[in-house]
Order: C-alpha cells, then sequence, then structure tokens
C-alpha cells in the first residue's frame, strides 16, 4: 500500500506528543498503512518537534516511512493527503475575541493557501486549533480550488465527552451508547443531544426517564447538568489537571480522521462540517453535525428531529459562528 502523506501542526505542543505515536504506530488509518509524517512548527518550536522527530525514529515504528521537520508551511504540506492542523493562538490575558479572530487568521489563511497550492488532491484537513471552527472557515476561505467540503474542525472530543457522561449516568458501558450528537460550536454554547442517542438498544431518553424517576427529571439532569459538564469539561480538564486536554483531545483527532477516511461503519459520531443549509444553519458555516462517512469525507444527517428545545439552542450557538464569521469577514480574512 502507498505511504499517506501527514502534516501535524504544532507538532511540539501537548496535544502533538501524544498524537504523533499513535499515528506512527498505525492506530490511525490502520495497521497496513504505512505513513509519512511532516512536522510544522514555528521557529521558536522547531528544535523541540526535532526532539520528538527522534523519539519517533527512536520508536523503530514499522509503518513510519519518514519524519520531516520544517517551519515552512509550503514544505510541510507538500503532496500532504491528512492535515492536522493542531497549532494555533491561544487567548492570552486581555485578549479580546477579534484580536484572537485575527492572530489566528494570520495562522490559517496562509495554511490554507499552502494547502491548495501543495497539498495532494485528495487532501483532507481538520482543525483542531481553536476557535477550531472560524479557523477551518478561514483556512477554506483562503484554499483557492480544493473544495470546502474538504476542510473540518474537531467536535469528536465534545462527542465523546458526551458519550462517557451518558453510559455514566446509565451505568452502561461506553461500547453501547451511538447515536449521540453535538450541534454548534465547539465552545462553551454548543449542544450535546441525546434525543436520538440508544443504549444497548434502547432509546437514551426512555432510559434516563425510568433511572431517574420521570421524563421530568430527566429534562432536569439534562440541561442542568450534562449538556454544561459536557460544553465546559474543558474547563474542567483545566482545573482538575492543571492544563488543557491533551490525549483526549489527540485520541478525539485520531478518530476524527479514522472515521473520515475509512468511514463510520453505518453509524453516526459528530464533526463540524461546512453546512449547506442543512437544519437551517446559514450556508458556508462551519458547524457541528451528526455526521457519517463511507470513507469519500462527511456527510451531514439529515432526517433528525430536533425539538424546540434543541433548536434554540442550536439557534443559540449558530449565532455566535455568524459573530465569528462576521468578525473575521470585517477583518479581510474570507
Ligand atoms: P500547545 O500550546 O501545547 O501547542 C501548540 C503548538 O502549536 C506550539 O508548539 C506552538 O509553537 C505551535 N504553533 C503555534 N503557531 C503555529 C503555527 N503558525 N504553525 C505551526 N505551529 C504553530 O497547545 P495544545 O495543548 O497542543 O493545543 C493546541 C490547540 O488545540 C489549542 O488551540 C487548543 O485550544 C486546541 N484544542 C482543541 C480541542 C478541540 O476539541 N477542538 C481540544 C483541546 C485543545
Amino acid at each position: 500500500m502507498d505511504a499517506t502523506t501527514i502534516t501535524v501542526t504544532g507538532a511540539a505542543g501537548q496535544i502533538g506528543y501524544a498524537l504523533l505515536f499513535r499515528v506512527a504506530a498505525g492506530e490511525m488509518l490502520g495497521h497496513d498503512r504505512p505513513v509519512r509524517l511532516r512536522l510544522l512548527e514555528i521557529p521558536a518550536g522547531i528544535r523541540a518537534a526535532e526532539g520528538t522527530a527522534l523519539e519517533l525514529q527512536d520508536g523503530a515504528f514499522p509503518l513510519l516511512q519518514a519524519v520531516e521537520v520544517t517551519d515552512d508551511p509550503r514544505a510541510a504540506f507538500a503532496g500532504a493527503n491528512v492535515a492536522m492542523l493542531v497549532g494555533a493562538r491561544p487567548r492570552s490575558a486581555g485578549m479580546e475575541r477579534g484580536d484572537l479572530l485575527a492572530a489566528n487568521g494570520g495562522i490559517f489563511a496562509p495554511q490554507g493557501a499552502a494547502i491548495a497550492a501543495a497539498a495532494a488532491a485528495d487532501v483532507r484537513v481538520v482543525v483542531v486549533g481553536n476557535p477550531a471552527n472560524t479557523n477551518a472557515l478561514i483556512a477554506a476561505a483562503s484554499a483557492d480550488g480544493v473544495p470546502a467540503e474538504r476542510f473540518t474542525a474537531l467536535t469528536r472530543l465534545d462527542h465523546e465527552r458526551a458519550v462517557a457522561q451518558l453510559a455514566a449516568r446509565l451505568e452502561a458501558p461506553v461500547a453501547d451508547v451511538t447515536g449521540v450528537a453535538i450541534w454548534g460550536n465547539h465552545s462553551a454554547t454548543q449542544f450535546p443531544d441525546i434525543a436520538h442517542a440508544t443504549v444497548g438498544g434502547r432509546a437514551a431518553p426512555e432510559l434516563l426517564a425510568e433511572r431517574l424517576g420521570g421524563t421530568d427529571a430527566a429534562t432536569r439532569w439534562l440541561d442542568e447538568e450534562f449538556v454544561p459538564r459536557v460544553a465546559r469539561r474543558g474547563a474542567e480538564i483545566i482545573e482538575v489537571r492543571g492544563s488543557s486536554s491533551a490525549a483526549s483531545a489527540a485520541n478525539a483527532a485520531l478518530r476524527h480522521v479514522r472515521d473520515d477516511l475509512l468511514g463510520t461503519g453505518g453509524g453516526r459520531t459528530s464533526a463540524a462540517v461546512v453546512s449547506h443549509g442543512e437544519y437551517g444553519v446559514p450556508e458556508g458555516l462551519v458547524c457541528s453535525f451528526p455526521v457519517t462517512s463511507d470513507g469519500s469525507g462527511y456527510r451531514i444527517v439529515e432526517d433528525l428531529d430536533l425539538d424546540d428545545r434543541g433548536c434554540a439552542r442550536l439557534g443559540a450557538s449558530v449565532a455566535e459562528l455568524v459573530e465569528e464569521r462576521d468578525a473575521v469577514r470585517a477583518l479581510g480574512l474570507i
């Protein structure tokens, strides 16, 4: 099998460190597919990325054909089949949202252009670096000639968090949970939704009502505990661990790419993808939806009912995405 070229940006960061060894071990694309890794960093991160490359060599991974480290986006994305855009500019103290979007525009616009200029014709891109949805929008807008559908953003970590919280509440194995959905922005406004989920083949809302003593109690748990816990889990991890999610984010990024390229096997997952107007989400926004893939890229699942509560929550998150889009438009980034 031909080697797949995978470019990881922010490779010297904590997610990069948790991700690269698993990719090299074949956990992302399968244990029969050789990989070539390209590590993109800013000059200040190059030395640490070179250290990671030495350790990758020391792993003696049979599938790993090459590791290259560079601070040049064109070189990093040359021939890339998969681009995992992890490196981003974090919000520093006192930074306004507009400044954050502008700083990230300075990263994701040139990277989008470099992908268009140099990547393989089949390139698929996942944006992990925050604000992930809008960074993906910026990169896609800068990638002339690459279909916007190739640019996705990571909400799989939110999805896995929702699966785990639901399983824990019902004292069920996570493997029994299917059909959870994350809607909206990868932010505190997101809507983690279990309305169409099943656990061990039974409807999750029904099981929750049974377990918690009625539909009202189940709705209260969803509104007051489940949704805020999932949506604010990133902050909880920072508080408890002392730094932001890394291994769980890497795990989610790996699953996102695997399912995008190899398919979801008929099941549903969640990913932020470009809207064509599905569920009333304005066209062009990169928004999280329930999705499937047959290996040719994520497709939005279109036939789910959203009740009034779900519509209101999705609407609030979409309003935030619209604000972000308008802000980057005003900055001339899209
Ligand atoms: P980190 O700070 O440990 O590493 C980021 C790395 O990116 C640094 O080594 C930095 O030098 C590099 N970098 C910055 N600008 C770059 C550029 N223009 N090109 C290449 N590399 C560049 O951060 P960490 O923990 O690895 O997180 C990375 C991003 O992922 C953050 O934006 C974080 O908020 C986001 N994140 C997203 C999640 C999601 O579910 N979508 C979950 C967790 C984190």
